[in-house]
């Protein structure tokens, strides 16, 4: 009986999103100006399923996707997201060659196997490898030993790694080709891990399985810790997203380009994205910072008609009419966001852009007429906004929540004993001189002369990995979804009920009137 939604006096303080936006319509909204009501439920956060259609042949587990920002996302956080069923958007900040072989580096990540491990040739020193170790603080001894063309000569066991041999030279102490177990790399077959976990369990003692390829070149090592905690992993809830072919999902943004005569570069677009669909990318991304813009709906169009069947990211818009603009040339999927970013000064600077829910509440509209789906991209700062965003969008897009993660592209910082990661926005000036001007609607020759930058240039503090990143937030998630009834993402968008918050509501809303001792992470 109290399942059943009671009166009308919920219904008339906690609204549904027509009402609700359609009462606020003179005022922008974001995430921190509304809450969700609660409404009766028989879900536990946990039985909660996150997975989410962004286009017909573009399905995640989880509905998240690393921004395309050169201090975000490269392969390494690609194939971070993709591995817990999200999304990751390489960025377009880096030659196109280089594009593609980060694509390529996602689309043939082999969970568990080390791609480029460790190798060392047969002339060097046994004390040259220990001066390796002890400079590059590796925390193993044992290396495969490849000759100049990288064909497989012999393991290099730890056993042999030790200061009393510093002299020798490594082709006397390996242990020769003919007694080191590999595996050829088409032998691993769909599931390289149940292969690899079969080996092991056959080959008592061993630990380490070597990757050749039929001429015995090197391609991969398989380690069994590695093995068992992927095992370990694979009961967890949440799959990595991959495509037909068993291989992870992987973006790649692109940019409107253009040639010296100021036109669309159609060619140079068409033969690029033609080489990251040949690659395996899953999508692409048309990213600017406006969407509803000739050079980017040209875009969109010359690829749907070139690759008909291929996912389409564009944005970014914040009006009904440049969702349906998008949606019209061709999109899948649009992303709504001006402004909100972390690093964003385009409100600043420029004087345009929506607050958030807002923005995602009339692109909603105008996306399901279009049956397109929208992903709100920027401005997450917690979980919750998660929650609330995906009240109307399919998906989220975030930049700063995943820029401290070890998978994040550059080095780790210490500054008075804390640890940060660079964090820049792609209209910063040192963004934009190194190649994102033509997204803010510059032409490449006016990095030399002064711009109107619309980011910043920041320091995100170091997080650690992305698994413990998303293990938060999906956290947050799933429980936002368990306070609302909700069993899925259709649901949630349905059920949603909205009130604004006060500013004593919204200091209410975080801890308050305690010295804090630890912070909820
Ligand atoms: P968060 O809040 O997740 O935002 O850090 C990431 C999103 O911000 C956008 N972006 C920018 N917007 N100036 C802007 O106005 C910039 O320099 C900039 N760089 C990124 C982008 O949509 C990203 O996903």
């Amino acid at each position: 009986m109290a399942a059943t939604r009671n009166s009308n006096l919920d219904d008339t303080f906690y609204q549904a999103a027509e009402a609700f936006f359609a009462a606020n319509h003179k005022v922008g909204l974001t995430y921190d100006d509304i809450t969700l009501a609660t409404l009766y439920s028989e879900i536990l956060p946990r039985n909660t399923q996150l997975d989410t259609s962004l286009a017909d042949h573009l399905h995640l587990h989880i509905p998240v996707i690393s921004s395309d920002m050169d201090t975000v996302t490269e392969s390494r956080m690609a194939i971070a997201m993709a591995l817990n069923g999200g999304l990751g958007l390489i960025h377009y900040n880096m030659s196109e060659r280089d594009q593609l072989s980060q694509v390529s580096r996602v689309k043939y990540h082999v969970q568990g196997m080390i791609q480029e491990p460790i190798k060392v040739g047969p002339e060097q020193l046994i004390g040259d490898v220990l001066a390796l170790i002890e400079e590059k603080r590796f925390g193993f001894s044992t290396f495969p030993v490849v000759d100049a063309q990288g064909k497989l000569l012999g393991l290099l066991s730890g056993h042999v790694v030790k200061p009393r041999y510093a002299t020798k030279k490594v082709i006397e102490a390996l242990t020769p080709r003919e007694q080191v177990h590999t595996i050829k790399k088409k032998e691993l077959g769909k599931d390289p891990i149940a292969r690899a976990d079969k080996f092991f369990t056959e080959h008592l003692g061993i630990h380490k399985l070597l990757v050749v390829d039929e001429d015995d070149h090197l391609h991969g090592l398989i380690t069994m810790s590695d093995v068992e905690r992927i095992t370990q992993e694979r009961k967890a809830q949440f799959k990595p997203a991959r495509d037909a072919q068993f291989r992870l999902v992987c973006g790649a943004a692109v940019s409107a380009t253009r040639n010296a005569f100021g036109e669309l570069d159609r060619e140079r677009i068409l033969t690029h994205v033609g080489a990251l669909v040949e690659r395996g990318a899953d999508v692409v991304a048309v990213s600017t910072a406006h969407g509803h813009s000739k050079g980017v709906g040209d875009t969109v169009k010359v690829l749907r008609e070139a690759f008909p069947r291929l996912p389409i990211i564009a944005g970014n818009v914040t009006s009904a009419a440049g969702v349906e603009y998008l949606a019209d040339c061709g999109a899948n999927a649009i992303k709504v966001g001006q402004g909100p970013g972390s690093i964003c000064t385009t409100r600043i600077v420029a004087g345009v852009g929506i607050p958030q829910m807002t923005a995602l509440y009339i692109c909603a509209q105008a996306a399901a007429k279009k049956k397109v789906s929208i992903l709100a991209d920027g401005g997450i700062t917690k979980s919750g906004d998660i929650v609330k965003a995906l009240t109307l969008a399919q998906a989220v897009i975030c930049g700063g929540m995943f820029a401290g993660c070890t998978e994040a592209p550059g080095e780790v910082m210490e500054i008075g004993g804390k640890l940060y990661k660079q964090y820049r926005g792609m209209g910063s000036l040192a963004a934009m001189k190194a190649g994102s001007a033509a997204r803010y609607g510059h032409e490449k020759a006016d990095t030399t002369r002064k711009l109107a930058a619309e980011g910043i240039e920041a320091l995100k503090e170091s997080v650690g990995s992305v698994d413990r990143v998303l293990a938060q937030l999906i956290g947050g998630i799933q429980s936002g979804m368990g306070y609302l009834g909700a069993a899925n993402l259709e649901q949630l968008r349905q059920k949603a009920r909205y009130i604004r918050v006060s500013p004593a509501g919204q200091r209410e809303a975080a801890p308050h009137d305690v010295v804090e001792l630890k912070t909820g992470n």
